[in-house]
């Protein structure tokens, strides 16, 4: 397994370009199962996930190109797939595939409306989380499809189609969100989908699907009004940019010092998080095509967060938030109200001599002078990248193990910022 070596105490400089969102782009992907037609997304980053949905997407009988893609290192960012769905040869989603990737989970609303049947593997609780689907089935259900649980697989039919449905939604769920729309789009009639999540990934979704023929309404708002049709039509959307990455960017440039241009981004995709950031020390201010994110002060201020649905602080940039104020001048308090099981960066981060005391959903991370480089892993994404950004900061040497999770989500990260001067390089296994 490759691993990623960091020697701390480089100030970050220069630019870095922001790819487009995975988050977006998995649902995306997805929607080429509502239509025979071509559907052709553009910016589409070059990640792990995106690579194994496609397989996943494959199996279903999803054709898949990428546009002028050469072999080698030199691949440009942001790539052009197209989609097509021509048939669906089948319409079981294998517990091999779900239980690696959670969001293929989401192909059952698509399958479901375009089949009348599908058969899709529960994923499985995961490194974060339980993370159950009920929000799913009863979003499904609203739509008229008959589901039962047989053998770890959600079995649902549906075999005169979706009908629109009206469902409100007792938790705020980004994926049932995903499922639902995504499915309404081919449903008869109307569906109203109350207490939806407000994610901008939810609204791109949208967006793409009003490409394909779909009329939706509430875009951006917790309601959705969505008049599905018959039939949907390909389309060419372009994925829009990752604010969990930019996000993550500012936070290891605050976290070193330095100026940094994010390009190809935007502050109204992570305005709590950025405000969040102002607050300790750094600058934001806005560029044409981007956000420059400077600290040129020594003193990182505590901040006390708690993690929200959008528009409030994202659960996805908890654990960086965290790597940041591990140096703060004070205690800072963060809370993890989405996913209960959220903290596994703390250890690690306690080995490069982080202060963090742990109370149920809540840390209490007393900023402490240095860090020192040490040998460290993670069990998730998000975590992994706050290993990273606490390895920039630290003194001496960290070696960040089990690099694939960093692969899943982020594109191209060492070569990212060691083009700004951090001292990053990947070890081959
Ligand atoms: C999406 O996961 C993201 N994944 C996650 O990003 C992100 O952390 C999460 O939304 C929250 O923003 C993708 O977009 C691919 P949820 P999702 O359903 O949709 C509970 C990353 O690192 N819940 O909004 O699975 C659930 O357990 C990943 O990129 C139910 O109770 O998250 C959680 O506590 C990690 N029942 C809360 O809702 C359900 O049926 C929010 O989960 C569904 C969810």
């Amino acid at each position: 397994m490759d691993r990623i070596k960091i020697v701390g105490g480089s100030r970050l400089e220069g630019v870095i370009p922001i790819s487009g969102a995975k988050n977006a782009a998995l649902p995306l992907m997805i929607a080429s199962l509502l239509t025979s037609d071509r559907l052709t997304l553009k910016n589409v980053p070059n990640l792990a996930d995106v690579a194994l949905l496609a397989r996943i997407l494959r199996n279903h009988g999803v054709d898949h190109s990428i546009e002028g893609k050469r072999a080698g290192p030199a691949l440009h960012l942001g790539e052009t797939f197209h989609f097509t769905a021509r048939d669906i040869v089948d319409t079981t989603a294998p517990y091999e595939m779900v239980s690696r990737m959670r969001a293929s989970f989401w192909v059952l609303g698509p399958l479901i409306a375009r089949m009348g049947q599908a058969r899709v593997s529960l994923p499985g609780g995961c490194a974060i989380g339980t993370r159950p689907v009920d929000l799913h089935l009863q979003g499904l259900k609203a739509l008229g499809a008959d589901i039962e649980i047989d053998a770890g697989y959600v079995v649902a039919k549906a075999p005169k189609g979706l009908r629109g449905g009206r469902i409100t939604f007792p938790k705020v769920s980004v994926g049932a969100t995903h499922n639902v729309l995504l499915a309404a789009a081919l449903a008869k009639g109307e569906t109203v989908i109350e207490n939806a999540a407000r994610e901008p990934e939810v609204g791109d979704v949208a967006a793409c699907l009003v490409k394909m023929g779909a009329l939706i309404e509430g875009v951006g708002t917790s309601t959705l009004r969505i008049q599905g049709r018959d039939r949907l039509e390909g389309a060419t959307h372009t994925v829009l940019p990752d604010r969990i990455e930019t996000g993550t960017f500012a936070f290891a440039v605050a976290a070193t010092g330095g100026n940094v241009v994010l390009e190809g981004t935007r502050r109204d995709l992570l305005d709590t998080a950025l405000a969040v950031l102002e607050k300790t020390g750094a600058q934001v201010i806005d560029v044409p095509d981007g956000i420059r994110v400077s600290r040129s002060g020594d003193v990182i201020e505590p901040v006390s967060v708690e993690t929200q649905p959008f528009p409030g602080f994202p659960t996805d940039l908890q654990a960086q938030l965290m790597a940041l104020v591990t140096r703060a001048k004070g205690t800072s308090v963060i809370r993890e109200t989405i996913f209960e099981n959220r903290f596994m960066h703390v250890q690690e981060l306690a080995r490069l001599g982080a202060d963090i005391q742990l109370n149920g959903d809540r840390a209490s991370i007393r900023g402490v002078a240095r860090l020192r480089g040490a040998p460290v892993m993670a069990t998730d994404l998000r975590a992994s990248v706050s290993l990273v950004i606490a390895a920039l900061m630290a003194e001496g040497e960290t070696t960040v193990n089990r690099v694939y999770h960093l692969d899943r989500g982020f594109e191209r990260l060492e070569e990212k910022l060691s083009r700004c001067g951090a001292q990053i390089e990947r070890i081959s296994a």
